[in-house]
């Protein structure tokens, strides 16, 4: 790592600011509602029909909007079903807005809540010290392994939490879409070297070494990042601070490497022009794995 750069996930205000703007620029969301409305469904029909009672985790859920989006489309398909919803977030601002989202949402008074403030290592170890022993119909982690080092140990101990036939969703971005080359040209600078960063290729790989199976969606991307190209631009500073994951990039890197990520992000393997915008294309995919056999 370039020894001036600090993390941007050292300071929850600019992340939480950074993810904000990022929400207002990308369609990702959109993207996965439309996944969550349209074949989540159907994934999950063989698991949830004929049931009256689920059980469910969200892991890293943030301010809930994804969750929020299961929980309704899941209302709305399965009515008189109810619901356990434990939630695992360790950034206390994140539970205080998700639970704000659940206040303002009518008709979620079937599901019965658990909030665990606290990071998912945390969790597994409370998990352990309880000995508890509840199994769960879906557990799901969107965009959140990044944030954890020992991912194949975090994703067997979900694997092991899952009833028969229940499923573990878990979204990440791709390592060859335009996130991914930016992270491969120049992720060594952004971040000390014992701390890497991960993509779905990676979880693909550690599922197939386990002999796992799982099915795999594709959910492509874009996000508007015309700003980050005008000099002095704070919104575009704080756009820059996101894709690289580097605490205020733009005032802290080095010329040669604000240079470096500005000519690849414009480049037309990760961006295209369009109306006088600069719109960065990337995929995630949504991988849903089974229980342990
Ligand atoms: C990129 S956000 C994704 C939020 C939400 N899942 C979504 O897709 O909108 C990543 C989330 O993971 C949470 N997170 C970070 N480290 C974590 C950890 N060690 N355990 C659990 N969650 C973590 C962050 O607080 C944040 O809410």
């Amino acid at each position: 790592m370039t020894s001036s750069l600090r993390s941007l996930i050292g300071d929850s205000n600019r992340y939480l600011k950074a993810l904000s703007l990022f929400k207002e620029r990308t369609t990702c969301y959109q993207n996965t509602y439309d996944f969550i409305d349209n074949q989540l469904p159907d994934i999950m029909a063989s698991n949830l029909n004929g049931k009256s009672h689920l059980n469910i985790i969200g892991v890293g859920s943030g301010s809930g909007e994804i969750d929020i989006r299961i929980l309704s489309m899941l209302r709305l398909k399965y009515p008189l079903m109810s619901v356990d919803n434990e939630v695992v977030e360790p950034n206390p601002q994140q539970i205080h807005d998700y639970k704000e989202l659940v206040s303002q949402t009518p008709g979620l008074d079937y599901i019965k809540w658990k909030w665990n403030n606290m990071t998912v290592q945390d969790f597994e170890k409370d998990w352990k010290e309880k000995e508890r022993t509840k199994k769960f119909d879906f557990i799901h982690m969107f965009e959140m392994l990044y944030y954890v080092k020992d991912r194949g140990a975090t994703i067997s101990f979900f694997q092991s939490l899952l009833k028969k036939n229940g499923k573990l969703f878990i979204s990440l971005l791709a390592g060859d879409s335009g996130w991914g080359k930016l992270d491969k040209t120049y992720g060594n600078r952004f971040r000390e070297p014992e701390v890497s960063t991960v993509f779905i290729d990676e979880i693909k790989q550690y599922l197939d070494s386990k002999g796992g199976s799982y099915q795999s969606y594709l959910l492509t991307s874009q996000t508007d990042i015309t700003e980050c190209f005008i000099e002095g631009n704070e919104e575009g500073e704080l756009m820059l601070d996101f894709l690289t994951e580097v605490l205020n990039f733009s005032k802290s890197a080095p010329p040669d490497l604000k240079a470096g990520v500005l000519e690849l992000l414009h480049h037309p393997d990760c961006s295209v022009e369009s109306n006088g915008k600069i719109i960065f294309n990337y995929y995630s995919e949504v991988i849903v794995v089974d229980q342990l056999t």
